[in-house]
């Protein structure tokens, strides 16, 4: 608890409830009541089952779905709606086919009326940063899967946001592909210090990744533990390969494995 009386708490999650009502008029709890905090400058990622109401907890926080009951915090005020502190990158890179991909990623910063000009110089050192220099006047279909969700990252790091909300952005990735995104989004966090809320089905995506684990239980899901990874930064992609590492992974692992055993 001292610790997190140090940093300043950027966002804080209240008591949430989410339960959805089905054409059919049968309830579905997704979030039975949830709290978690999110420091400044953190990454935090979220491991548990299918359906145990991740990206409902990230749809609430990024504003695009409201909780039942209870309350998000953003530096300390209530929000209800999408804020532009935040940047939000889903599981498909969603990029519209027409648009080429210096004007997709420039989308948000013009919705939000940002400066042209500054914002262009942005992304192009975005683009640049995420190896998709010279990229920029093709249009998505010409770049591959991997390609175009470095694209979506950088469309969602244009405006400058304090928070990065991330729905298992490198799901459908290849395993070097998403080795070698995982090295660059550490590159990326360390270089410009977002808060990053990321959701993964990948243990070892999330230990590699971390300050935080937390880990969900299944639906309707609460957080079961709250687990500090300690390796320092930056990490060397060598640090999954040490015993340390894998205890982590192993704790979490049995955590998630107990956890579905009791609901069955
Ligand atoms: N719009 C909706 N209407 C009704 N039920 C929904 C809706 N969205 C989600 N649910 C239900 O809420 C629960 C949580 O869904 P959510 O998408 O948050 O899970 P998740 O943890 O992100 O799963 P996954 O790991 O598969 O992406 C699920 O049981 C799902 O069926
Ligand atoms: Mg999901």
């Amino acid at each position: 608890m001292n610790d997190m009386a140090e940093k300043p708490q950027l966002l804080k999650v209240v008591d949430l409830t989410k339960d959805y009502s089905t054409r059919s008029g049968v309830h579905v709890t997704a979030l039975p009541g949830v709290s978690m905090t999110l420091e400044d400058g953190e990454f935090v990622s979220v491991v548990g089952p299918s359906g145990c109401g991740k990206t409902t907890l990230l749809k609430i926080l990024a504003g695009i779905i409201q909780p039942t009951s209870g309350q998000v915090l953003y530096r300390g005020r209530h929000i209800t709606g999408a804020q532009r502190g935040m940047g939000v990158v889903f599981q498909s890179p969603v990029l519209m086919p027409w648009l080429k991909i210096i004007d997709n990623v420039l989308l948000p910063a013009k919705v939000i009326g940002l400066d042209r000009t500054a914002a262009r110089a942005t992304a192009m050192e975005l683009l640049e940063l995420v190896g998709l220099g010279g990229f920029e006047n093709k249009y998505p279909f010409e770049l591959s899967g991997g390609m175009q969700q470095r694209a979506s990252i950088v469309r969602s790091l244009v405006h400058d946001p304090a928070i990065l909300l991330m729905d298992e952005p490198f799901g459908a990735l290849d395993a070097l592909t998403r080795e070698h995104m995982n090295v660059e989004l550490q590159r990326i966090w360390l270089s410009r210090r977002k808060t990053v809320f990321f959701i993964t089905h990948s243990i070892s995506e999330a230990v590699y990744l971390s300050d935080r684990v937390l880990v969900m239980s299944a639906r309707p899901g609460r957080f079961i533990r709250d687990l500090r990874i300690s390796f320092p930064r930056p990490r060397d992609y060598d640090c999954t390969a040490t015993a340390e590492f894998g205890d982590y992974v192993k704790q979490i692992r049995q955590l998630l494995v107990r956890h579905e055993d009791h609901n069955s």
